[in-house]
């Protein structure tokens, strides 16, 4: 990771904010969503998993309950964030590596995972943020892996809460798939929408693979 420290938005948009955002993963229901996504993720015995802006780590503690044997690894520029998802894995004997990074800039070799996973994530990255982020991922992922995503749909009609979450105009589902082609991705395609609606309105799965 370059030493450089950049602006970025927080979980919960404002550091201070930070410890609500476990109680918020439960409330606004992205305890659903981030089973719905693992679902989709079909991690197996032995895979390498990364996940760009983890937090406080709330997704991939649930997937190594899940898959044991999988090797986790979470990044997020925010300090605090990993504070909180190191202690909770360490209080549970969960054996997930949580690391300082942008998305953007990935202290990992090329073709080091087999699954990228991001979970409300790209939301928090402009335009120019979004590309180089799906390069790096493109980067990282080894033959055969694959990209997994979840984010807000803010398509106006999806009734996405647009006029409350400034950083969702213009995020579309159909925007993103065009980054993700764009930086070598193949087989890029949605991979479904939520069942219901999370505090951050419509949801949408995508994915691509290497
Ligand atoms: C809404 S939280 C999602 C946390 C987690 N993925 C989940 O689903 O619960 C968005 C996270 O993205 C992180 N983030 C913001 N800018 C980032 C960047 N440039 N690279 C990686 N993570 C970033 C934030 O620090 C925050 O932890």
């Amino acid at each position: 990771m370059s030493e450089t420290v950049r602006p970025y938005i927080p979980a919960m948009g404002r550091h201070w904010m930070l410890f609500l955002y476990d109680p918020f993963v439960k409330l606004a229901g992205l305890h659903r969503v981030h089973g719905e996504l693992l679902d989709r993720a079909g991690v197996r015995p032995g895979h390498t998993v990364l996940e760009i802006g983890c937090g406080p780590g709330d997704l991939l503690l649930r997937l190594a309950r899940r898959e044991p044997r999988a090797e986790l690894t979470g990044i997020d520029p925010d300090p605090a964030a990993l504070r909180k998802a190191r202690r909770k894995a360490g209080r549970h004997g969960l054996p997930v590596r949580f690391a300082p990074a942008y998305a953007d800039d990935l202290p990992f070799p090329d073709d080091s995972f087999d699954r990228v996973l991001s979970s409300y994530m790209l939301h928090h990255l402009d335009a120019d943020q979004q590309v180089a982020a799906v390069r790096e991922v493109r980067r990282v992922l080894r033959p055969g892996g694959e990209l997994h995503v979840v984010d807000a749909d803010g398509t106006p009609h999806q009734g996405s809460r647009r006029h409350r979450h400034s950083q969702l105009a213009g995020h579309t589902p159909e925007r993103i798939l065009r980054v993700m082609a764009s930086a070598g991705l193949t087989e890029v395609r949605e991979n479904g929408r939520g069942q219901g609606r999370t505090a951050l309105g419509h949801y949408v799965f995508l994915r691509a693979g290497v």
